[in-house]
């Protein structure tokens, strides 16, 4: 194009027609989303079961374990959206690529849960109750027999094998980590080693030390499981928050072009995490566990992560 005509097809976008017709796309965008919350309304799940975990104290968040039946999904009518192609059956949910359940909370908006158990009959969350949590709260506050809508949602991960598995959990991570560790092990594909480090307040904050220890027991070798605890010293446990030389204590791969890792935490845990494996000369994506497969949303922008 000519620098003449380059000059006219600018001048042209300036035209009031023009700035009126990209007002329309944004009007068709912004009509679209809310097609698209509208949508997001889930299926009726109901609550079978509730069991605690961490019972609350002064300075102690509640864990608890709900229950839900798995809905039948009916078959949609509604027109082919970007939500609609990510949303799956919860039958569908990959707990081991990191795809989650969202739990449609009235008046607010669907947010992220992992799968920490699945049946074909019904599936388990684990949730921290935080103080004036709009989702936790509403969650924490379901009676058994209640239902709330809900779906699952894939996250387009890929499984990137290695020899050497880390895995980072912060707090209620661990419910998408231990899944994670226990898929991996599971897996015949060349890994010899699964080592989870599990960041915690203090011991009274952590769980699910039974199914820890089962698989200690079933993969003596292949696995280990390390604790570190920023509020409280135990002799077999590591102290204080994870750092770069903590990660280059626990994790020692043969070869590092080998390791894969994945954090699970608040964004921010998780940002700090990858900014510490990349000091200590990790790269991306080659050693991350389950990179994001590179899609285009049907706009042709990226698309962004959801909470
Ligand atoms: C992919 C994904 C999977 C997830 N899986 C789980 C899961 O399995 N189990 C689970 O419990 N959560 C999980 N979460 C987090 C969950 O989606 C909510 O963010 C969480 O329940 C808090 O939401 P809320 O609306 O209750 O709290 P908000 O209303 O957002 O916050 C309430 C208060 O709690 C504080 N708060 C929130 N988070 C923290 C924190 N980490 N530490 C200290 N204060 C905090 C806020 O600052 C605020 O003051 C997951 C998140 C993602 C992105
Ligand atoms: N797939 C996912 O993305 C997914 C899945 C499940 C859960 N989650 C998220 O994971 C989060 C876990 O939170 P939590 O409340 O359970 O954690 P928490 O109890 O507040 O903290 C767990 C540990 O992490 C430390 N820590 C806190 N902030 C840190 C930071 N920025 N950098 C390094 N260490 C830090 C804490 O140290 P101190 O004692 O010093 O604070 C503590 O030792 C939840 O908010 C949830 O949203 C995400």
């Amino acid at each position: 194009m000519s620098s003449a005509s380059k000059k006219r097809k600018s001048d042209e976008e300036d035209t009031p027609e023009e700035e009126e017709g990209r007002t329309e796309k944004k009007k068709s965008k912004k009509d679209k989303k809310k097609k698209e919350k509208h949508f997001w309304k889930g299926w009726p799940t109901k609550l079978i079961r509730k069991v605690t975990l961490v019972n609350e104290a002064e300075d102690r968040l509640p864990v608890h374990t709900l229950t839900f039946e798995i809905p039948t999904p009916a078959t949609s009518s509604s027109s082919t959206t970007t939500s609609e192609d990510k949303m799956i059956p919860h039958t569908s949910v990959c707990m081991e690529l990191g795809d989650v359940v969202k739990m449609v909370i009235p008046g607010y908006k669907p947010k992220s849960y992992s799968m920490c158990r699945k049946t074909d009959q019904e599936f388990d969350l684990t949730l921290k109750v935080y103080p004036d949590g709009r989702a936790s709260g509403y969650l924490d506050r379901l009676a058994v027999g209640d239902t709330v809508g809900s779906f699952g949602l894939r996250k387009n991960k890929q499984h990137n094998p290695g020899a050497f598995v880390g895995i980072i959990c912060f707090g209620v991570g661990i419910t998408e980590g231990l899944p994670v560790a226990r898929a991996q092990l599971a897996l015949e594909d060349g890994t010899t080693k699964v080592v989870l480090l599990w960041a915690s307040r203090t011991t009274a904050d952590t769980f699910w030390k039974d199914s820890i220890q089962q698989l200690q027991e079933q993969y003596p070798n292949k696995f280990q499981m390390v604790h570190i605890l920023s509020r409280e010293e135990k002799e077999e446990c590591l102290h204080g928050r994870i750092n770069p030389q903590i990660l280059g204590q626990v994790f020692r791969p043969d070869d590092k072009a080998q390791a894969r890792f994945v954090s699970v935490g608040t964004k921010e845990m998780m940002k700090q995490t990858d900014q510490m494996l990349l000091q200590l000369g990790y790269t991306f994506p080659q050693n991350l566990l389950l990179p994001k497969q590179q899609e285009e949303t049907k706009e042709g922008g990226k698309q962004e992560e959801e909470d």
